[in-house]
């Protein structure tokens, strides 16, 4: 089973970032852990801080793979491109958001990727990848 986890703007600054909001741990010790639970699995990992790769990124893993876990961040509340992306695409997508974004700024309630996704995980921290993942297998 082919799984990809994209991370969108910032999170490559995961653990040096508002520690108090996303923790003290970097995406890639986190993803290493996530390859260990789930040695049977094919697990990919992107981050782009730039939306057209992401939207690149969907296109090209969005045919083939068996789940798209996809945390757009600030792109989440902005781009309708994501947003139409993940339509476009056949795998299923699994949105998730380290923090719950609807406990905090208004802005950020609003989510483009939301009405295409199969499911939505908030505000578990870096847990809710893992929690997406299960959501697959
Ligand atoms: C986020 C929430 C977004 O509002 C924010 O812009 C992020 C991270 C989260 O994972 O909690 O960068 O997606």
């Amino acid at each position: 089973m082919k799984i990809i986890i994209i991370n969108g703007p910032n999170l490559n600054l995961l653990g040096k970032r508002e520690p108090t909001i996303y923790g003290n741990e970097t995406f890639e010790m986190y993803f290493d852990t996530l390859k260990q639970k789930f040695q049977r699995l094919e697990l990919h990992y992107f981050q782009s801080n730039i939306e057209g790769e992401i939207i690149d990124k969907l296109h090209e893993v969005g045919f083939d793979f068996d789940g798209i876990i996809l945390n757009a961040a600030a792109y989440t509340h902005t781009s309708v491109g994501i947003g139409d992306a993940v339509k476009a695409i056949q795998t299923p997508v699994v949105e998730v958001h380290i923090s719950n974004i609807h406990a905090r700024e208004e802005f950020r309630h609003h989510s483009f990727i939301s009405p295409n996704s199969k499911g939505i995980i908030v505000g578990f921290g870096l847990q809710g990848y893992e929690l997406a993942i299960q959501s697959f297998v």
